[in-house]
């Protein structure tokens, strides 16, 4: 029994615009995907494939390579593609045969904790093949049709708020069942517009089902410039 993690950091952070990869961006000193890396290690992970920028992959295994907290960590670095979908992808391919649970991580969700890690993967341990973390959403949602000429957007319904959440990352699975998956849907990895934009949704396309467990705030998504603030304050308050 070995747990894997893919650790998706190949983007381009088009809307933090930093002027280099989002998971490169320092927060509190370290870059974002140190910061998931360690937190993937602090839970016990050993395995841990990166998805990184294409030129990057050299300087990424250097600055996880030379971390203390992920020296007993076994790191390989592959370069991403062109979508998440597509990097999940690549990075699953490269890892051991011996991992049988993957842990699906965003470096963008830099400060996921180290519990909502473990309680990802002891679901998928007790028995759930296909677990995301999410919560409770807290807006009004609405489904809209496309823009009109002016950019109003037309309203067609409004789901029921306390049947939805918002999810999260580490995703964890069966490493088979996710295997299957992309294998299903690698069709649609070509392009941002066409992939997946989480691996539950190709688990969902194969009618397997998806258990969704307690997501926790921290594990906020790092998208904007604002964000980064956020997990700013964030990390200062986790080390008072
Ligand atoms: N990601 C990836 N490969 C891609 C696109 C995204 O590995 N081709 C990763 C990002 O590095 C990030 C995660 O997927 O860790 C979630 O993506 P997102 O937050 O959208 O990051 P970016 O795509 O980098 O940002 P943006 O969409 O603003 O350009
Ligand atoms: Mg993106």
């Amino acid at each position: 029994m070995t747990t894997g993690a893919v650790l998706t950091a190949a983007g381009s952070g088009s809307r933090l615009a930093a002027g280099i990869p989002k998971a490169l961006v320092l927060l509190d000193g370290a870059a974002l995907v140190l910061h998931a890396a360690r937190r993937l290690r602090l839970a016990g992970v050993v395995e841990i494939v990166v998805s990184a920028p294409a030129d990057h992959s050299a300087s990424v295994l250097d600055l996880l390579s030379a971390d203390s907290v992920l020296r007993e960590a076994r790191i390989t670095v592959v370069e991403g593609g062109a979508s998440r979908q597509a990097s999940v992808a690549a990075a699953l391919a490269a890892l051991p045969a011996a991992v049988d649970v993957v842990l699906v991580h965003d470096a963008a969700r830099a400060l996921a904790p180290v519990s909502l890690i473990q309680r990802v993967e002891a679901a998928v341990r007790s028995g759930h093949d296909a677990v995301v973390p999410g919560l409770p959403v807290t807006d009004t949602v609405k489904r809209v049709a496309a823009a009109n000429a002016d950019g109003a957007e037309l309203v067609r319904a409004t789901p029921d708020r306390s049947t939805l959440r918002a999810v999260q990352t580490p995703q964890g699975f069966a490493r088979d069942l996710l295997d299957r998956a992309h294998a299903a849907g690698a069709e649609r990895a070509a392009s941002e517009a066409s992939a997946a934009t989480d691996d539950a949704a190709l688990v969902e396309a194969l009618d397997r089902p998806v258990w969704v467990v307690q997501g926790d705030v921290a594990a906020l998504k790092i998208t904007t410039a604002q964000d980064l603030l956020v997990a700013e304050l964030m990390l200062r308050e986790e080390a008072r």
